[in-house]
């Protein structure tokens, strides 16, 4: 075939040399083409953002291992531990029993309980378990050391003389400048303020639980009825007694 006969069939269109980059004219008439026949630009843009959320959704969670929304709360329903514990129904433990839960057993859920409420906070293994931070709070109602932050000596339930924490010391010198009709008075009535104080840190971390959606409640620690005057009454740990004060002196007249 002659130069010219192969020119001639393939008529005017410019020479498409194979392997070099096509023109911009040749780029311009291609992508027309595709608008043409192709899928509406509407559908287009519905498929890229879908594809966008799903992209950002399997992100999301990968990132945060929580939510499919950045930062958007996970619904309780769909953790495995809540569903779980909402089919069991509320669970009971005697003390004893919360024990074996306290995270050193890898198979079992960690449990801890506060006023007698028990949670289940496998969720937080990286606090409660072995050797975090919280440990000490795992398999016990250690009600009391959320109030006094003694967590050696208070992992119990028994609050009996913690308000003390919150009364004022006896001191000879001061108390010497009132009554006695006039201490006594006094002392009746800074114990009633210390047991509200009690009352009030302990429901903070109550409702904290309470509130949580990562810590499940399981139920209820079983107690004989009589629980609360069983037994010595604990001394205040040293760390909330060094916190107390001598009375305030009366105010001068
Ligand atoms: C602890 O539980 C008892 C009932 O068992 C309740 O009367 C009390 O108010 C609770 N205390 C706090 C701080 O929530």
């Amino acid at each position: 075939m002659s130069e010219a006969s192969e020119i001639r069939q393939r008529g005017s269109k410019p020479a498409e040399v194979p392997g070099a980059e096509p023109s911009n004219e040749q780029i311009l008439t291609k992508i027309a083409k595709t608008e043409d026949k192709g899928t509406p630009v509407f559908l287009e843009a519905v498929r890229t953002l879908l594809l966008l959320l799903i992209v950002s959704s399997a992100l999301s969670y990968f990132v945060t291992r929580e939510d499919i929304f950045w930062g958007m709360k996970r619904p309780a329903w769909t953790r495995p531990a809540v569903l779980k514990t909402w089919l069991n129904g509320p669970q009971e433990f005697t003390d004893e029993d919360l024990k074996k839960y306290d995270g050193s057993d890898p198979e079992l859920p960690i449990y801890l309980a506060i006023n007698g409420t028990i949670y289940d906070v496998s969720q937080g293994r990286r606090h409660y378990g072995p050797g975090g931070s919280y440990h000490f709070f795992s398999g016990a109602d250690a009600s009391r050391a959320f109030v006094t932050n003694c967590f050696k000596d208070d992992i119990t339930p028994d609050m009996r003389g913690v308000e003390e924490m919150f009364m004022p010391l006896d001191d000879p010198e001061v108390d010497s400048l009132y009554t006695s009709g006039q201490l006594k008075v006094m002392r009746q009535q800074e114990r009633k303020k210390a047991k509200d104080q009690v009352h009030a840190n302990l429901k903070h971390w109550a409702d904290f639980f309470e509130g949580s959606s990562k810590y499940p409640k399981v139920g209820r620690v079983k107690r004989q009825k009589d629980w609360e005057t069983r037994g010595e009454k604990p001394v205040l740990c040293k760390r909330a007694h060094e916190g107390r004060k001598k009375r305030d002196p009366p105010p001068k007249a």
